[in-house]
């Protein structure tokens, strides 16, 4: 399901001309702790682990970023999220992936101990729905 959209600005840029990678993780981070809150009732989530970051394609500055969500694992205190970053062009209506990643994300109670999951059946029903192709309209 689409999470978020953002734009690249120019205090986003790294060295080389293209978003900087730790700013790219920071925004899917985020956007894993949204999901886990929106497919559920619990407060808080910790991050617990982000495996297989893959930056297939640089970002430049302007572009316009889509964050879409799928739960790959549904587990009894936790969750593994994977996130696709795609650009998304409004005026071709074209779309190139460019960042993905697994992020395992735990409900914690005040205590920072890890509770059940309170699961929103509905929400995750849409969070299996397929995201959009290449080219694909908004
Ligand atoms: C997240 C945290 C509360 C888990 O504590 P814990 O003592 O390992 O808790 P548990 O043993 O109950 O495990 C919690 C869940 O994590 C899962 N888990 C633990 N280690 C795992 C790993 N390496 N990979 C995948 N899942 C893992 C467990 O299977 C369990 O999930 P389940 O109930 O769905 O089966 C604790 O590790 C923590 O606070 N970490 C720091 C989080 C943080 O600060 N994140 C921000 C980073 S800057």
């Amino acid at each position: 399901m689409l999470i978020s959209r953002d734009q690249v600005l120019d205090p986003d840029i790294g060295l080389h001309g293209a978003l900087f990678g730790g700013g790219m993780m920071a925004r899917m981070d985020k956007v894993a702790a949204i999901t886990a809150s929106l497919l559920s009732r619990n407060r808080r989530f910790v991050t617990l682990k982000v495996s297989e970051l893959v930056f297939h394609s640089p970002v430049h500055p302007g572009e316009i970023l889509e964050f879409h969500a799928a739960v790959a694992h549904q587990g009894r205190t936790s969750m593994a999220i994977q996130i696709e970053v795609q650009v998304y062009a409004p005026v071709t209506d074209v779309r190139r992936d460019v960042t993905s990643g697994e992020f395992v994300m735990v409900a914690v109670d005040e205590a920072g101990h890890s509770e059940a999951i309170l699961w929103k059946q509905e929400a995750l029903r849409s969070a299996s729905a397929p995201r959009p192709g290449r080219g694909d309209g908004a």
